[in-house]
């Protein structure tokens, strides 16, 4: 070849190479901007914050409290106005569902009815229950059926909620609109002087991201980056976006439960002012702890106390969550922020008396009568290497023992860690004490880049050598993929029995 020919292929070539190197690099920053959302300043808060209602409930002949759900489709308009809306599921409703509330020591009973076109299962998060009665992916309705567990409220008082749970389907369950709370009382509590009148200074708050189509249907669509399911970059606040809420009095206690399927939240306020963080997940904490932020992951609940100036408006947001997994949160919703609720008080402000400095007794799990330490890894869409399956039991427990069990993340991103029928307490963090926001009754909890989480708990009451509980990352979409497994809890002796292998093929288009 003559040399100037060469010469003409290498500039042609090194050319090519740097376009497309270029093309990279403004791909790369195209993709590195648009991960990030940021609606701060800009959501106008034009919409009433909408109250679930409290669910009606009677008293049967054998005193038991009654509870009708049914799970429907329906249309919901998400700024709470006129119009066709989206189409959406809910419960009793278009769109989440009514609030349940109970007091320990009543027996309940839930007639659950599926008038969906589809399986779905409902299930109690937080819960201390029989398993059989949990709701977990065992527990189908089919379309059309009713399910009525019962069982006997035993657990302090605290923010609980309701979602479905169908093996590989909860995540679209749960974002159509298939949600709610239900709140527990007991008398520890209910003697505290703390805010407690339902939608005036107590109110539900359901924070969920969602996304839209053009013609403002709900996006189900993951999208390329999709390894939390899906992430949206709207808020709705109990099914409202853009919503405020009046305030007539000087402090409002916020349930704040995090009902999104795949996005952690970290709320504070606009002005940073402090709130005091009286409850987590399984109930109320020993004392109120002053924060300005508190993170929480999918199914997380938080209860705070705000303080508020006649006159004043202040925005609830979310500021960018603390994931631990470096420079790939950035795809995770980790450099994301929102405004999510604005708190308008009147000018004139009734007094709420000061918080009690003292709330209530958490007796503390003995790690000496432990009698047997488990060890999770999560990665991927696995726990421990294995995948959930129906028809294997994972764990076994003896009724009436306490466990310590190790928990983490290994795979550098982000997983949570939830059990159902009991609520744990953190005993270390990576070998430290747990913070404020750990150090109470939990049943979920988001694994921080490879932190080891040594939880305590204690297995009382329900033996059934069938029915598994499950336990599970509650990022919804590596649920739905396998991250999940099954524990029985037996007698002293007793065998190992199998689970009820269903007929019914949970997978479909929908
Ligand atoms: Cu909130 Cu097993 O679920
Ligand atoms: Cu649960
Ligand atoms: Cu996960």
């Amino acid at each position: 070849m003559p040399k100037r020919r060469v010469r003409r292929v290498l500039t042609i070539i090194v050319v090519g190479f740097l376009v497309m190197a270029g093309g990279l690099v403004a791909v790369g920053a195209w993709v590195w901007t648009s991960a990030r959302v940021n609606t701060i300043g800009e959501v106008e808060f034009t919409n009433p914050l909408a109250i679930p209602p409290l669910a009606p409930s009677h008293v049967d002949e054998q005193g038991r409290r009654v509870f009708d759900l049914e799970a429907r489709p329906g249309r919901h308009n998400f700024t709470n106005g006129e119009g066709e809306g989206a189409p959406t599921w809910g419960f009793n409703g278009d769109y989440l569902g009514p609030t349940l509330r109970a007091a320990r020591g009543e027996e309940v009973v839930i007639n659950v009815h599926n008038g969906l076109g589809e399986h779905t299962t409902v299930h109690w998060h937080g819960m201390h229950l029989p398993p059989a009665m949990d709701g977990g992916p065992h527990q189908q309705i089919a379309p059309g059926e009713t399910w009525s567990p019962t069982w006997t409220i035993d657990q302090p008082a605290a923010t609980l909620w309701y979602h479905p749970h169908l093996h590989g389907e909860t995540l679209r369950h749960v974002y159509r609109g298939l949600a709610g709370m239900f709140i527990l009382d007991d008398e520890e509590s209910s003697a505290l002087n703390l805010p407690r009148e339902y939608g005036v200074d107590d109110l539900p708050v359901i924070v969920q991201d969602k996304k839209f189509t053009d013609n403002g249907e709900l996006n189900e669509d993951g999208g390329f980056f999709a390894s939390l399911g899906v992430l949206g970059d709207t808020i709705a606040v109990n099914g409202v976006v853009g919503a405020y809420q009046e305030v007539e009095t000087t402090q409002v206690r916020l349930r704040l439960l995090n009902g999104s399927v795949g996005r952690v939240f970290n709320f504070g306020f606009s002005d940073d002012r402090s709130f005091a963080l009286i409850g987590t997940d399984g109930g109320l904490l020993t004392a109120p702890y002053e924060l300005n932020r508190i993170q929480l992951s999918p199914g997380e609940r938080a209860e705070i106390v705000v303080t508020m100036e006649p006159g004043e408006r202040v925005t609830l947001r979310s500021y960018p969550p603390d994931l631990g997994n470096g420079l790939s949160d950035r795809f995770a919703g980790g450099d994301d922020s929102f405004d999510v609720l604005q708190l308008r008080a009147a000018d004139r402000l009734r007094d709420s008396p000061p918080l009690p400095d003292r709330l209530v007794e958490i007796p503390r799990l003995d790690p000496d009568e432990a009698v047997t330490e488990r060890q999770f890894q999560f990665s991927g869409h696995s726990i421990n290497n294995t995948r959930m399956d129906m028809g294997r039991i994972d764990e076994v427990v003896e009724l009436d023992t306490t466990e310590i069990w190790e928990v983490h993340a290994i795979d550098g991103t982000p997983h949570s860690f939830h059990v159902h029928d009991v609520q744990f307490q953190v005993l270390s963090v990576d070998g430290q004490a747990p913070p404020p926001e750990l150090s109470g009754w939990k049943d979920t909890i988001y694994l921080h880049g490879r932190q080891v989480y040594r939880i305590i708990m204690r297995f009382t009451d329900y033996a059934d050598p069938n029915m598994p509980y499950m336990y599970h990352c509650h990022i919804l979409y590596h649920e739905d993929n396998g991250m999940m497994g099954q524990f029985v809890v037996v007698e002293p002796g007793q065998e190992v029995g199998t689970p009820p292998v269903s007929d019914h093929a949970h997978r479909h288009g929908g």
